[in-house]
């Protein structure tokens, strides 16, 4: 593994969730039995991440107290004798080592990236957007780090997408690369699809070098007045920057549909509860 360090930028409004998330932050909605953000950071330790800046905003305060320790709760889960509970609220201050910053300014996924410059230092460091969750064998920041250790050059995860999709997300064109990547030749940032290069489109995992961070203070605000990270991305075309098709399934926990797939995914990936959630189909599927 040669990443250490992980960027979560957990600032945003959350508006395709409201209200559910007028007062809780999206990160924390349970999928399964745990947040979102759990298991995203789960994949990221899995992955041998082992230091996690979280760049928030106000309200987002409860981000950092679940992967903060909880003494009160702890001592009344041991005297009751609560030991399994007791594992699982210990469980996430145990991932990696937590950091944090504000955003200050709600000005898009790019500003918010910015923000980690002086954390980051002089090393390749991942950006994890926590609404993509991703199901698969070998965890999906994982794939992309053996990618990285081949081509030491910025590697992001993409995805084929429906094409009527493709005005939802940065789209590139790009050519066959080494360890199976693909080298990256153009990206449009959310293209019409009669426009866009082509279906394979950008998602919420990055491995990135810290040459992004002078292309980010140069970036302006491109599509809806946010700094656009794939704005910045576009700048290291001529000095290489490849993609990476992951193994697995991905949800857009981030918006209502794409948040019911993504516990009905988990339901189904665990084999104790699976029967339970097909028979719970069946009934809402049956007449009546
Ligand atoms: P999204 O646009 O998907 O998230 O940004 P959002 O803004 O929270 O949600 P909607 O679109 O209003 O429903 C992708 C990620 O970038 C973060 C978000 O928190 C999310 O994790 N982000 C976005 C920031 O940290 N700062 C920003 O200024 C914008």
């Amino acid at each position: 593994m040669t990443i250490r360090k992980a960027v979560f930028p957990v600032a945003g409004w959350g508006t395709r969730l409201l209200p559910a998330t007028k007062s809780i932050p999206k990160e924390l909605l349970p999928v399964w039995d745990r947040p979102i953000l759990h298991h995203v950071v789960e994949e990221c330790a899995r992955s041998g991440v082992t230091e996690v800046l979280f760049v928030t905003s106000s309200g987002k305060e409860a981000v950092l107290d679940y992967f903060d320790r909880n003494h009160e709760l702890e001592a009344v889960l041991e005297h009751r004798g609560k030991e399994e509970a007791l594992q699982k609220v210990q469980a996430p201050a145990t991932m990696a080592v937590f950091f944090s910053i504000r955003q200050g300014e709600i000005r898009g996924l790019g500003h918010a990236v910015s923000k980690a410059r002086t954390w980051v230092g002089d090393e390749p460091f991942a950006v994890v957007l926590p609404d993509d969750l991703v199901l698969s064998k070998e965890p999906c920041l994982a794939q992309l780090d053996r990618v990285f250790a081949t081509v030491g050059r910025p590697v992001v995860a993409l995805e084929e997408v429906p094409w009527e999709e493709t005005r939802r997300y940065g789209v590139v064109a790009a050519e066959p690369g080494p360890a199976g990547s693909v080298a990256i030749r153009e990206m449009v940032e959310k293209p019409q699809p009669e426009i866009a290069p082509s279906n394979l489109a950008i998602i919420g995992r990055y491995i990135l070098t810290p040459e992004i961070f002078d292309f980010l203070e140069g970036t302006k605000e491109g599509t809806g007045g946010e700094v656009q990270l794939t704005d910045a991305l576009r700048a290291l075309i001529p000095k290489g920057i490849y993609g990476y098709q992951f193994e697995g399934k991905r949800c857009d926990a981030g918006s209502p549909l794409g948040f019911l797939e993504a516990n009905l995914a988990f339901g189904l990936h665990t084999p104790e509860v699976k029967p339970k959630v097909l028979a719970m189909l069946k009934k809402f599927l049956e007449p009546g």
